[in-house]
């Protein structure tokens, strides 16, 4: 496993495992404690989760798991994030100084822990007042309740107007991003990263599975090119999905959402895996079916 520097307290695993989908796998404690340690004996020791999931329900199986094995907690990198809320079924975010801060401390009570390795804004909140956040979130690094903070899904705007009013300690964007998705290439946002020497957290990198499962045409045409390109390979296409994640210079670390450590040996099998540029270019190009000018 390849690990990178987040910050120079914090480093993540390359390849990082997310339990957005946890609730739907109906596991048990032991069987949820069970697959985290083949996550970490695997070298994969980052853990992505958030307090929106299953509405404080993941939170709360990963805290079960910390509770019977504390040891367990310190063998891993633990992210949440907050700010998406649900008021009677009506989704809506809030991302105010008195909500961030009482986010953190019940995502805490639920993971039975004393602090996050880092903690994230959810989502760009539409009425973000950036010097509260911002005053929210330094609070909690003083306090000791998160050791780092960022975000995710910020454009290049907000996340410089948060950066500004955090004294620049924002040291990440948890960013969708696969070969059916590029509203973060087109934002500049992965740009801004690359240049601040910043690493994206990937979230959905195989599109939540329709990389491989969906008919409609884009992802029809990316599906044979990864195929094609695998066989070159000898591998799964899906090692090379992950492979065009792992090529860009902004270094990029993807989070798997699958709950088959099969599936997250494809993505630890990609840090092997050198594409030629050509190569990258027409995994880039497959989903629009275009051609570069
Ligand atoms: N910040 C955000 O806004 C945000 C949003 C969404 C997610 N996330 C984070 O990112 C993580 C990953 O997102 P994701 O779950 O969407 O990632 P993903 O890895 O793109 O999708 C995982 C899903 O795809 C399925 N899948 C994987 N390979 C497949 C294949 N070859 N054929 C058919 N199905 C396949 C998996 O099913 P199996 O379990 O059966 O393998 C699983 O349901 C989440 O767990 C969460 O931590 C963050």
């Amino acid at each position: 496993m390849e690990y990178l520097k987040i910050t120079e307290e914090l480093s993540f695993s390359r390849i990082i495992q997310g339990f957005w989908r946890l609730v739907q796998w109906e596991w048990s404690a032991k069987e949820l404690e069970a697959f985290m340690q083949e996550c970490v004996e695997r070298g994969v020791t980052t853990f992505d989760t958030a307090e929106v999931y299953g509405f404080g329900e993941c939170e709360t199986q990963l805290g079960r798991v910390f509770a019977r094995n504390p040891a367990l907690r310190n063998k891993i990198q633990l992210v949440s994030k907050t700010g998406i809320f649900n008021h009677e079924g009506f989704k809506y975010y809030d991302t105010s100084y008195d909500r961030v801060k009482t986010s953190c401390k019940e995502s805490l009570q639920r993971l039975s822990c004393d602090c996050l390795d880092l903690y994230l804004i959810h989502r760009e909140d539409p009425c973000f007042d950036p010097k509260e956040t911002g005053r929210a979130l330094l609070e909690l690094k003083k306090e000791g309740l998160v050791k780092e903070i960022g975000v995710s899904n910020f454009d290049p705007i907000k996340f410089q107007a948060l950066n500004q009013f955090c004294e620049n300690q924002l040291c990440t964007n948890q960013i969708e991003w696969n070969p059916c998705c590029y509203e973060h290439i087109h934002s500049g946002m992965i740009d801004l990263l690359t240049q601040k020497q910043l690493h994206p957290m990937i979230w959905s990198p195989l599109a939540g599975g329709k990389l491989f499962t969906s008919q409609e045409p884009p992802y029809v045409r990316v599906r044979e090119k990864l195929s094609e390109i695998a066989q070159r390979h000898d591998v799964e296409a899906e090692v090379i999905a992950y492979a065009w994640l792992l090529y860009h210079p902004v270094k990029a670390m993807p989070i798997v959402g699958s709950s088959k450590l099969s599936r997250l040996e494809s993505a630890i099998n990609a840090l092997d895996v050198k594409l030629e540029r050509w190569e990258w270019y027409e995994i880039y190009t497959a989903s629009a079916g275009t051609r570069l000018r």
